[in-house]
This record gives C-alpha cells, structure tokens and sequence, in this order.
C-alpha cells in the first residue's frame, strides 16, 4: 500500500484532503452502485513511474521508443481482458467509460446515423445521447423502454417498430439505472433484421458478467462490447472496448487512436491488467454472487417496510426506490439525509419521473462497494435499518447524530482494501 510519506512532507493540504478521504471511505457505507474498493496492488500499479511514459500506437507499433515495458503491461491487459469476457480483441486504452463509448460511435457510424438506446429516465446513460452531450449534435439518438416498470420488462415490440422505421446502425444495450438483466438474444435478433450493429454498454455490470452473475451479450452474438473498469469489475478508473470480429477490433483501435485519444495512460492500463488478474482468480465469482445475494437482500428488506421499489426489486447489483411513492419525500431529501447518517448513495430519475433530473423522485444504491468490504446478507438488513430509522427520526437532530455515530462503530468492523489510516 503506498505510504504517502513523500506526500505528507511535500504537500500537507492535499494530503491532508487525502487523509480525510480516506477516513470518510472507512468510517461511512458506500451505496453508490458505480462505486468501489481498488485492491492495494491495483493502488500500487496506478501510482508509479509508467506514469512518465508515452506510449502512442499499440504494443509493437508505437510512435516512441523505450517501450519494452509498456508492452509487457498492455499485452498483459489485453490477454487477460480476453480471458475474462471470453472476447478475440481488446482494446484497453479507453481513458473511461465515455471515451469508450464516444469512439465506438465514430467507428461504426458517420455524422447524422442513428443509435437506439434505453430511454435516458428509463435506465439510460448519458453517453447514450443525453441532450446534454455534444453527442447529439452529431448522431441521432432514438429511444426503447420498458413496457412494464413494476416488472423491468423491456418492450421489444416498441423496440422492433422503432427500429424497423428508424434503420439504427446501432442497437445498445447499456444500463446506469436499471436493475433486471435484458434478452440480449432479442435485441440482437432485431438488430439482424435491420442490419445494424449490437453494442452492449455494460460499464455497471463488468464485474458480474466476468464473475458469472450475469450474462455475457457476446454469448448472444453481440458484436461490441464497452465498459468502465471501475465499477464492478473493481479495478483502476478507467474504460474498455471488446469484440470477437477482427475487422472491428481493427477499426476500434484506429477510432481511440488517433481517431480520439493521443497516448495511453500506461499506469492505469498496468492497474487494469492486475485488476483482470484478480477478476479471472475463482474468489471473484463468489464476489460477484455476493453482490447480487446482498442487492435482493436489500431490495426484499426495504419492499417489507412497504417501499417502492422501481421493477419491485432486483436482479443485479442495484436497487431504485420511488422515494416521493415511498415515504414522501423527493429523492433529493433522502441523498441529504443518509449523507448525514453516514450512509452514500444517489438522487435518481424513475421511470417517466414527473420531476426534474437534479430534483428528481427516487434514489438509486447498490451493493458493490459494501461486498467487497465483506458485509453479507445479515449486514444488509442492519443497513436497511438504520435506513429506514433515519427516515423516521428525520425530525429529531439528536437521534440522526446517535446513528451516524452507530453506522461509523458499524462499518469500522469491516476494513476497507488498500486503506490503512
Ligand atoms: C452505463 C455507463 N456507461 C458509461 C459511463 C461513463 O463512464 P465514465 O464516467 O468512466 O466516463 C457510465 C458511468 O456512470 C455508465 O454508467
């Protein structure tokens, strides 16, 4: 684990912000279901001297000489990034989840073509054409949803229909709020009929798939893959994008460079490759199956107490509750006052929210980070306890500072990886 001694010496207010991070990540339950716990050696090889490093082009074609290392890492990376999603081409590069989005987009489609994706309220992310992004200045972003929110079910129907009138070149699959796993299988059969690409955006659920806890879209013929390392699959930030056809792989790796990045972040592509190496080790499945046991836990606990939950529960990692339905209040209020508890997680759209998108109706937390902390399903009841208690002495200061100080002595039972304060 680093020392930071350097650091601490050199410049006492950054590490002294680093200290308090490290603290508030121990001493605190982190819900966010994006977030997670980097081992120590994924800490170690993303703070280092590849950092000095250019490394333009890819392993044996590069732009500068001295890269007998780089290309080690890289090779490293990508075979293992192979291994775990059983893909023929990897590119690693990806300097996050939206880069990697971004270049997939440009190497299979010209200006003005067409991506259908989820429904931005529905589950969608941003990256997936979110008015917001200059994205949309380029492509057209055309929507699915679900049919039925009190089961998660996508309505393929609608999916067809707009395909068929629409003719995307790509159909995509890529959730950052939506808790049940689709039918790849479908979409790619639509996909088929309209000769357009299948993309899967599984940035949320990397660690599942590689752990065996859900499904991978290349077994159902998907032709790319993206993702964010970052996430579940507990590694350094950063993204990723596979395929199994050569001729993508090709152009996937001249659209992130030099088509959109320049040189590599080495450092983060060596923590990348130990991350891999600690996902293909047989604990990681466990891990993954953990996370899902925890997440229906958590959604079972909270549905008993009579909350509302988008989709009535869970089948991956994360849970929404309709927070206006459940207790009255907007999801805003709910972020704000488990903050206080100690307890981290976010404001979220629900589905066709009749709210705005930084005000919004519903919550959304998820159990990555915790399981990887060891909490099992007997922590998660607790967590839905102090939880549902903090809702109900929400008026009362003095009871919400006797939790938050029962929520610290709680998590402190539980070390957190790489963290040592
Ligand atoms: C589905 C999905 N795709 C892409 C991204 C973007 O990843 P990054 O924040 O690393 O750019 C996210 C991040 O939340 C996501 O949830």
């Amino acid at each position: 684990m680093p020392s930071f001694d350097a650091l601490r010496i050199q410049d006492p207010d950054i590490f002294a912000a680093l200290q308090g991070e490290m603290l508030r990540q121990r001493e605190g339950v982190e819900l966010i279901p994006s977030e997670n716990y980097i081992s120590a050696a994924v800490m170690e090889a993303m703070g280092n001297c590849f950092n000095n490093k250019y490394s333009e082009g890819y392993p044996g074609k590069r732009y500068y000489g001295g890269q007998q290392y780089t290309d080690v890492v890289e090779r490293l990376a990508i075979e293992r990034a192979k291994q775990l999603f059983g893909a023929g081409h990897a590119n690693v590069q990806p300097h996050a989840g939206a880069p990697a989005n971004v270049a997939t987009y440009f190497a299979l489609m010209e200006p003005g073509d067409t991506v259908l994706g989820m429904d931005l309220s529905h589950g969608g992310h941003l990256t997936h054409g979110h008015p917001v992004t200059y994205l949309t200045k380029i492509f057209k972003f055309v929507r699915y949803k679900m049919k039925d929110t009190e089961t998660g079910a996508i309505d393929y129907d609608e999916m067809r229909e707009v395909a068929l009138r629409e003719k995307p070149k790509i159909i995509l699959a890529g959730y950052s709020a939506y808790p049940r796993q689709v039918d790849f299988a479908k979409m790619k059969a639509i996909a088929d009929e309209v000769g357009a690409y299948t993309m899967a955006d599984m940035a949320h659920v990397a660690g599942l798939i590689a752990g065996g806890a859900a499904r991978n879209p290349f077994d159902d013929g998907f032709d790319i893959i993206t993702t964010t390392t970052h996430k579940t699959l507990r590694g350094p930030r950063g993204g990723m994008i596979m395929t199994r056809d050569p001729e993508l792989g090709k152009k996937m790796d001249k659209s992130v460079f030099p088509g959109f990045q320049g040189g590599p972040i080495m450092q983060m592509i060596a923590a990348k490759a130990v991350a891999f190496g600690e996902a293909l080790e047989p604990e990681f499945k466990d891990y993954a199956a953990q996370i899902v046991k925890n997440a229906k836990r958590m959604a079972a606990k909270f549905m008993e107490s009579g909350a509302k939950l988008v989709t009535n529960g869970t089948d991956n990692h994360l849970l929404m509750i309709d927070c206006v339905t459940s207790w009255g209040l907007p999801g805003q209020a709910v972020e704000t006052l488990f903050d206080e508890v100690g307890i981290t997680l976010n404001k979220n759209m629900i589905p066709d929210d009749p709210r705005k998108p930084m005000d919004p109706s519903g919550i959304r937390m998820g159990t990555p980070a915790i399981t990887t902390r060891g909490m099992k399903e007997d922590d998660m009841d607790r967590l839905v306890s102090y939880m549902l208690k903090a809702i109900e002495k929400r008026e009362d200061p003095s009871a919400i500072k006797a939790l938050h100080e029962e929520v610290k002595a709680f998590c402190l039972q539980f070390p957190v990886p790489g963290i040592a304060v």
